[in-house]
């Protein structure tokens, strides 16, 4: 038996499997094995890895797609152990396929609840805007998210090329969806270095950072992260594929023993060639305990206190079968 895992930060889009990938690609006739490489997909660079991001994501036409989408992965995420996953969904992706965003979010939902039924798995859905979509398409996102009335959807985020504009002029958008009482998280510190994570929690207000890896690159801002409880959605095999750090400099060990709050992700599972159970067999190479790492994610999750109360209860209790210690924070 292993500790029970969670996860924050998985893209939908970025998590389909290749096999479906290619049955979609059949079902409309677009040529994709150019992407594919065996079980993953294959890009060049940031760039590169964005752009095929957007064409699997196309591939995606109905409803239904993303219902199955969605089963499928909290499914797989179930599978390796986890009681907690959140998704990060894109609806300006959806709309680019020609969907309604409201049909897309309640297909989304209903492969969550279906993976709740079938697999014991809680999920939650963080509608994210894509930076280099523009000011106006995030501050879309974020009206969506904030009106959608899906009670799935518990987070709103930022996605998307980091190197596009800056963190304030996403601003409006959060406020949006801080007043609709959502979480809030963004990406940054992945393609832009330590002063990107500063001005990402004064603008925008987040409690949680996608990635924030870089901030290790400047003492105050991981001095900054610790006393302010900031917790990281932390993708090593992400940062380690897309050459942010290779994986004996990854910092997630030294941002631990600085103070700060981390968890570990997978982002885009078939981009990197990872799944959640090797991130955190990663961690553990690392030293970071398993039932740590899930006490710290489902502390950051975006849910209400009870679904809190009752994972915290489900890790504890596994983790008193496993002889875990205590916890300490
Ligand atoms: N969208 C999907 N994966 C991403 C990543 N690693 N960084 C920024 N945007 C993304
Ligand atoms: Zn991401």
């Amino acid at each position: 038996m292993t500790a029970p895992l969670a996860e924050l930060h998985c893209h939908l889009e970025g998590a389909m499997p290749v096999a479906m990938a290619r049955e979609l690609a059949a079902r409309e006739g677009i040529a994709i094995e150019d992407a594919i490489a065996g079980e993953r997909y294959r890009w060049n660079g940031f760039t590169g890895f964005l752009e095929t991001y957007d064409r699997i994501a196309a591939l995606l036409r109905r409803p239904e797609d993303y219902r199955a989408l969605a089963h499928a992965v909290l499914g797989s995420i179930a599978r390796q152990g986890a009681i907690y996953a959140e998704l990060t969904v894109s609806p300006d992706h959806a709309r680019r396929s020609g969907l309604d965003p409201l049909a897309y979010l309640g297909a989304v939902a209903a492969g969550a609840h279906e993976a709740e039924r079938r697999h014991g798995i809680t999920a939650r859905l963080t509608v994210v805007g894509v930076r280099h979509f523009g000011v106006e398409a995030v501050e879309a996102a974020a009206r969506l998210a904030a009106t959608a009335a899906e009670p799935l959807v518990t987070g709103f985020g930022l996605a998307g090329d980091e190197r596009v504009g800056r963190a304030a002029d996403f601003a409006h958008a959060f406020g949006i969806a801080r007043d609709a009482g959502l979480g809030l998280t963004a990406h940054a510190g992945e393609f832009a270095g330590a002063a990107a994570v500063d001005e990402t929690l004064d603008a925008l207000g987040v409690s949680r950072i996608g990635h924030g890896v870089r901030a290790v690159e400047d003492r105050r801002v991981v001095e900054r992260l610790a006393r302010e409880g900031v917790t990281l959605e932390v993708c090593p095999g992400s940062n380690v594929a897309l050459g942010v750090f290779s994986p004996e400099d990854h910092p997630l060990r030294a941002l631990r023993e600085a103070g700060v709050r981390v968890t570990v992700s997978t982002d885009d599972p078939p981009f990197f060639g990872t799944d959640l159970a090797a991130e955190y067999a990663f961690a553990r190479t690392r030293g970071l305990d398993p039932v740590m790492l899930t006490r710290q994610a489902i502390e950051a999750a975006f849910v209400d206190e009870p679904t809190r109360q009752r994972l915290l209860e489900k890790l504890a209790l596994a983790a008193l079968r496993l002889g875990a210690p205590p916890a300490t924070r």
